[in-house]
């Protein structure tokens, strides 16, 4: 029984967030000192936490020419992972570089400033404020986080602690899509009242697992589940039976919405100026066109209702074409025009009538990397490009979406409902979500889904209004030894 459970969550998260409030930064004057950029006092001690696929792309990031960082410990729970990690650091560094398994012992380590954190979304949260109450600076993943409610702990973890926390959607930091973003909100396209963002990325089958499968024997699979269950794998994929599939299954990932899904989720909530959750969420959806171990939606179509605006976001697992030019991308809709974001650095507004009237490119990943940096240095989140707090409402978005259409109720596709009659775009999307599936094989009849349910959000309490069970979905139990309360 961990010391602080979800139950416990829902009557005690007042006290803890004004506790926490109450708590003085631990801003230590030398880090004030050494802002500075470009000195060797200046240079950050940095550990990279996972390092199989997105923690490579970390390594390149501080690897930078002008990064003036050094790394000087790779992290990873699977020792099998690290050898191209180790090659590429060592190649490029001269001094001393460790490779430690246990994060635990990472966080313990005085020397190292900066904790870049490309685990599995169960581990964010708690790696992220294990480093900051260590005073760490960290660079987290998107999604921020595998729930709400541990969103709201890291903002607080930051404040209290006095250090920065970047979350990884990249985006937030290219040109081309800033130059996009601030073109919407100068008014360009007149007052927009639809965001509309497009998770179009075909996903095959993890296969169906007779039995369970051994874990590497090279892997600490207890550290690696952290404070999740510890749920013997059944992927059977060429990532083997724990990497990357986690994804797929509840208890570890978010579904394709919180992993790529969620760029554009970000995006669509940025372009719309929103500052706070939404008041109301549905989902609708399903995992057609193959019967497999992967239990979240491959399929799947969430409205989101903001004062004066919507949010639509749409997942589409199977082969589609894309939609206004957006595959992977967003499309605000505004009274005098719109703009398409096909990818996370460009863009191009057009009038109602669809004529271009201007484009905007450029940008990569480094920019990101190079915005936290420059945060750090100054100890400074205000000059984040995607501080924590951002990462948090728009991971949210991911996990209202994901509690509405897991508490639905079965349906399949050909049913009629009324759940999205409040917008007109939302039911014109059903409809082209429905012709998708059928033009994937599937036929609507036997397509068995979920009809979400209608969720109203208090955007003050970050809760649920009127739904127990709902509320309960904001948090986890934490397993023993990994209790993320406990650690803020
Ligand atoms: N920003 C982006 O564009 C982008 C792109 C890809 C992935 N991501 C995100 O990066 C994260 C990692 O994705 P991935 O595709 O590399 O996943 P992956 O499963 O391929 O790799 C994760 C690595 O983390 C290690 N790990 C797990 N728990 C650990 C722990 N407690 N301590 C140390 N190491 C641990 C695993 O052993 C594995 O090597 C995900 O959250 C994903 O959403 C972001």
């Amino acid at each position: 029984m961990s010391p602080f459970n979800r139950r416990e969550f829902l009557n005690r998260t007042a006290i803890l967030s004004a506790a926490v409030a109450a708590g003085t930064p631990l801003v230590r004057a030398e880090e004030k000192a050494s802002a500075a950029k470009g000195s060797a006092n200046d240079r950050l001690k940095v550990a990279v936490i996972g390092v199989r696929g997105r923690g490579m792309s970390h390594v390149g990031g501080y690897l930078s020419k002008n990064a003036n960082c050094e790394i000087t410990t790779v992290c990873d729970c699977d020792e099998a992972i690290i050898g191209p990690a180790m090659k590429k650091i060592g190649d490029a560094q001269k001094g001393e570089l460790k490779y430690v398994k246990d994060i635990r012992k990472v966080i313990e380590d005085k020397s190292i400033d900066v904790i870049s954190i490309a685990t599995p979304n169960h581990w964010h949260a708690l790696a992220a404020v294990w480093a900051m109450r260590a005073g760490k600076h960290v660079y987290v993943e998107k999604p921020a986080t595998h729930n709400v409610h541990e969103g709201r702990l890291m903002v607080q973890a930051s404040r209290k602690y006095g250090k920065v926390c970047q979350v990884g959607t990249q985006s937030r930091s290219t040109n081309g899509m800033r130059e996009a973003i601030a073109y919407i909100h100068e008014g360009n396209i007149g007052k927009v009242n639809l965001a509309y963002g497009t998770c179009y990325k075909p996903r095959g089958s993890i296969g169906k697992v007779d039995g369970v499968q051994s874990t590497p024997r090279t892997m600490d699979y207890d550290l690696w589940c952290g404070p999740a269950r510890v749920i013997q794998p059944t992927r059977n994929t060429k990532n083997g039976p724990v990497h990357y599939d986690w994804h797929w299954i509840w208890e570890y990932g978010n579904g394709d919405f919180g992993n790529q899904g969620v760029h554009e989720a970000d995006k669509a909530r940025w372009g719309l100026n929103l500052p706070g959750l939404p008041t109301s969420v549905v989902s609708i959806g399903g995992r057609f066109g193959y019967v497999d171990d992967g239990e979240t939606p491959n399929t799947q179509l969430n409205l989101y209702e903001y004062p004066g605006a919507h949010i639509l976001f749409e997942v589409r697992g199977l082969n589609t074409k894309d939609y206004k030019g957006a595959k992977v991308g967003n499309i605000w809709f505004g009274d005098k025009g719109y703009v398409v974001c096909p990818n996370y650095s460009s863009g191009v507004a057009y009038t109602p009538d669809g004529v271009k009237v201007k484009e905007f490119k450029g940008g990569g990943d480094q920019s990101h990397f190079d915005n936290f940096l420059k945060a750090a240095r100054a100890n400074d989140h205000k000059l984040l490009n995607c501080d924590v707090e951002e990462g948090h409402l728009s991971a949210a978005l991911c996990h209202l979406g994901n509690i509405s259409y897991r508490l639905g109720t079965a349906c399949t596709m050909d049913q009629p409902t009324d759940a999205f009659s409040g917008c007109k775009d939302a039911v014109a999307a059903l409809e082209r979500m429905k012709d998708h599936v059928k033009d994937n094989g599937v036929n609507l009849a036997e397509a068995k889904g979920l009809m979400g349910v209608t969720l109203k959000i208090d955007p003050k309490t970050e809760k649920f209004v009127g739904h127990a069970k709902a509320n309960e979905m904001l948090f986890r139990e934490y397993r023993k030894g990994f209790d993320i309360v406990e650690a803020v």
